[in-house]
């Protein structure tokens, strides 16, 4: 992946944990590069081991750390360019997720080699259903941090369900999104 996710890891940690923790973190994934290059590729095995590295040393499950990562991820692309084409993309949550593989697709205009999910909505239930295809395994946790953090960009209150797994043998994963007005409790 693109060292922009990497570098999103590593201000999260060191906005949560301090760069000290950062800096064992790296040492625990194996990571040598002393900082990571935005727009250069990187294998995804390196994402992962960070990922597991953040799990392991602060002692949380590795879809808390994936999940927490989705939100931030969010806050962090959505400042600068990226956050006025998220907002040109979509008005609302529901609008957004509906305009994904677009979006994506105006982003490989910066990144040319990007290799993006893929996203498929169809209304449900007076909510949103939301399908997830990608080559890479075990991002699901991911998914449902990005669009709570969509939810959050939007100022919009969300129940976001994870309906089917590929891990248990659904063709994709599927998620069911539904806005809640704000005064309402889960
Ligand atoms: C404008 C904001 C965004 C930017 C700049 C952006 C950019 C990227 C980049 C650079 C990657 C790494 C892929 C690669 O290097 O091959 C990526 C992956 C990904 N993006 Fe986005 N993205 C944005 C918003 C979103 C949103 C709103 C969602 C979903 C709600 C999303 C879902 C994902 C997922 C799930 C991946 C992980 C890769 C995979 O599943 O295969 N992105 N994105």
């Amino acid at each position: 992946m693109y060292g922009m996710v990497n570098q999103a890891i590593e201000a999260m940690v060191t906005e949560k944990f301090g760069a000290p923790q950062w800096e064992l973190i790296k040492a625990r994934a194996g990571v040598e590069d002393p900082a990571f290059v935005m727009m250069k590729q990187y294998p995804d095995a390196v994402t992962y081991a960070l990922a597991t590295a953040v799990a392991e040393h602060m002692n949380m499950p590795i879809a808390d750390v994936l999940h927490a990562f989705g939100v931030y991820w969010i806050e962090f692309a959505g400042k600068g360019p990226w956050g006025k084409l998220m907002k040109a993309s979509g008005s609302n949550t529901y609008e957004l997720l509906g305009a994904l593989d677009a979006m994506h697709t105006r982003i490989a205009v910066s990144f040319p080699a990007l290799e993006p999910p893929s996203f498929r909505v169809e209304p449900r239930d007076g909510g949103l259903l939301l399908e997830y295809r990608s080559h890479r395994p075990g991002l699901a946790p991911f998914v449902l941090g990005l669009v709570q953090g969509v939810g959050n960009m939007y100022g919009e209150h969300l129940d976001i369900k994870q309906i089917a797994a590929k891990d248990a043998g659904a063709p994709c994963d599927a998620f069911m999104v539904r806005t809640r007005p704000a005064h309402t409790s889960e």
